[in-house]
């Protein structure tokens, strides 16, 4: 069944992240009428160059700050009078979770209940239809599949990682927040994206980045772990329906059913790189050098997206082909992008960790 949201004033938090930025891309031209809020704390992962094409618009404004700041975050709901969040503000990255767990405690799930609190607050007592809080979460939560089988709505939460941990906690207080004060969210899950302005500790663009450089790269383990792929313009795609005409308190899973191993994934990327930037057919693959495995590293990850095509009529526009051909090139041609962003102190330790130049 569709729900009609009607988002007037929106607050988007993350916005200058990966995900947060392509969505802001694409929602501000689009929704000319609906003001947009982006409170986004900076930190490594956000870069405001990635919101050039829309940062002089009259219906987007910045904010710089922490969502796990009570005063600040209850002074914007107050001076704007947010109909609608979409919340992607996080700590994203499992690797550095399980170097530093704390911050994702503190921007993951404190940050999640300081923006609940506010939105009940000042949204008490409004129809449910006119007010709508969208928690972007991740597949992650679920945990590890085996060889079979796929996640869906019903599957019980299992999460492994700090990083995973981090986002269940705050799925959890966003539907505590649905049953005790009836407040109006929808929940997204949604599997690994790829795609522009994504920032290259993740595996796509660490790969495309060190194979143009001619640099090794990384694979942990044996290759043979499996994540569903989903170009980040279809999980915008998805989060524009949602936060429209989602039912309050549904959850939606997000995938595209582009189930690949590390491996097979790393090969076709670097294939892409020498047919891109001209090489010989397989030039590349000399890179790969396996590196020992990531502590805890869950299996598989996939995604049964059934209800969300059936009940908003979402389909993805990209094949993992087509996606992937897309976004090396984007890569390709923003080098200089890539190289403004790069985190130099995590890098280091990175490969130091891995033996790497
Ligand atoms: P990202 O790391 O690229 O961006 C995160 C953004 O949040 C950055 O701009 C950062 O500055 C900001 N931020 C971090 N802590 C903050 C805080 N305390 N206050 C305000 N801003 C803060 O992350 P992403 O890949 O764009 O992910 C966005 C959301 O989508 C996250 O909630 C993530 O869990 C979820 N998600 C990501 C994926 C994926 O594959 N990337 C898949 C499913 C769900
Ligand atoms: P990543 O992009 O970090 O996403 P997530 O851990 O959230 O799925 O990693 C995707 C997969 O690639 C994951 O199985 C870990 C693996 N990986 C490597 O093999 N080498 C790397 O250098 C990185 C960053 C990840």
């Amino acid at each position: 069944m569709v729900h009609g949201h009607e988002p007037k004033r929106v607050l988007i938090t993350g916005g200058a992240g990966f995900i947060g930025s392509n969505f802001l891309l694409r929602m501000v031209p689009r929704y000319p009428s609906i003001q947009f809020v982006n409170l986004d704390k900076l930190t490594y992962a956000g870069n405001l160059t990635n919101l050039r094409g829309i940062e002089r618009a009259d219906n987007y404004m910045f904010v710089r700050g922490d969502v796990a700041d009570p005063a600040l975050v209850a002074s914007l709901f107050s001076t704007h009078k947010f109909t609608s969040v979409v919340h992607f503000a996080a700590e994203s990255h499992v690797d550095r979770s399980i170097m530093a767990p704390l911050a994702f405690t503190r921007s993951n799930t404190l940050g999640t209940v300081t923006l609940l609190e506010a939105a009940r607050q000042v949204w008490a007592g409004k129809a449910a239809g006119a007010r709508r809080f969208l928690h972007v979460s991740t597949d992650e939560v679920f945990g590890s599949l085996g060889h079979d089988s796929l996640f869906t709505e019903e599957t019980p939460y299992n999460p492994r990682s700090p990083y995973s941990a981090s986002k269940a906690a705050a799925d959890h207080f966003v539907r505590a927040y649905a049953h005790t004060y009836k407040l109006p969210v929808s929940i997204s899950n949604c599997s690994n994206n790829y795609g522009p302005y994504q920032f290259p500790e993740k595996l796509i663009p660490l790969v495309i980045m060190r194979a143009a450089h001619g640099q090794p790269v990384p694979v942990y383990g044996q290759g043979d772990n499996v994540r569903d792929w989903l170009h980040v313009a279809d999980h915008c795609e998805a989060l524009d329906l949602i936060l429209h005409m989602g039912a309050p308190g549904e959850t939606y899973l997000v995938g595209g059913s582009n189930e690949c191993t590390n491996l097979n994934l790393v090969t076709t990327l670097l294939d892409l790189v020498d047919e891109q930037l001209g090489h010989p057919k397989g030039h590349s693959r000399s890179l790969i050098q396996f590196v020992p495995d990531r502590p805890g590293h869950d299996f598989r990850y996939a995604i049964c997206a059934d209800h969300l095509r059936q009940s908003l009529g979402w389909q993805p526009r990209y094949t993992l082909e087509s996606g992937l051909r897309q976004t090396v090139a984007w890569y390709l041609s923003h080098m200089d992008w890539l190289q403004s962003v790069t985190d130099r102190s995590y890098m280091d330790y990175f490969q130091s960790q891995y033996g790497m130049a």
